[in-house]
């Protein structure tokens, strides 16, 4: 069993019953979240990349729940820095965990932490193999042909994919996504968050009514089992 919730932008939580794993815990600040950063405790934190609408609450949550960070090398090295137990890991690189096991994949964005812009190396996409289910959280990210070796090299049941255009794919990139990684379920995100990514969903649904993929939208808070 693998019931994953959306929290709003690109923020996900999964539990299998007995682990709960947060994606880019984006809370505070986050318009379309409904839960405050304290209520969330978690076994892992899993961030994309440094940009603040991703690593969020990562620190707080990590030191109030005692969660280990997983996360590209750079940035975890940046997170370390606040305190918090990484598991540093990089694109291409699986691991196995007490909960599952998780694969970092490639992201074309950029990944940079703070007002400062401290450098937190390549941003990524996370294979999560939980539960008897594979998750694929794709990051902030624009469309890229090794999608199709996502796909083909993993049944994903759940697939969470941005696709508000602006600072990562837009929908009809985003149904191409779905072409190369044909999973069962895709939910959309990073969407309506603020004007400048104000993308309709029931578009993304209408380009996709004839593909096997259920799309799925999920509002802040509601939950979907894979
Ligand atoms: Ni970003
Ligand atoms: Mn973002």
């Amino acid at each position: 069993m693998l019931r994953a919730t959306f929290h709003g932008h690109s923020c996900v939580m999964a539990t299998d019953g007995k682990y709960n794993i947060i994606i880019d815990p984006f809370l505070t600040g986050n318009p379309q979240a409904i839960i405050n950063a304290d209520e969330v405790k978690v076994d892992y934190i899993l961030v994309t990349h440094g940009h603040g609408d991703h690593l969020g609450d990562t620190v707080a949550i990590a030191k109030r729940s005692k969660a280990i960070v997983i996360a590209p090398n750079e940035l975890a090295t940046y997170i370390s820095k606040h305190g918090v137990k990484t598991h540093n890991m990089h694109i291409g690189g699986a691991f196995n965990f007490p909960f599952g096991r998780i694969k970092l994949t490639i992201a074309h964005h950029g990944s940079a932490a703070g007002e400062e812009l401290i450098y937190t190396g390549s941003p990524c996409g996370f294979l999560v193999m939980m539960g008897g289910k594979t998750l694929y959280h794709s990051g902030d990210t624009g469309l890229f042909y090794d999608m199709k070796l996502i796909g083909d090299g993993n049944q994903i049941d759940l697939a969470f994919l941005p696709i508000g255009d602006n600072f990562t794919m837009g929908i009809d990139d985003a149904v191409i996504a779905v072409e190369l990684l044909h999973p069962k379920i895709v939910v959309p995100i990073h969407y309506q968050t603020w004007p400048v990514i104000d993308a309709e969903p029931f578009e993304f649904v209408n380009k996709l009514k004839d593909f096997p993929t259920e799309v799925i939208i999920l509002k802040p808070g509601e939950s979907i089992e894979g």
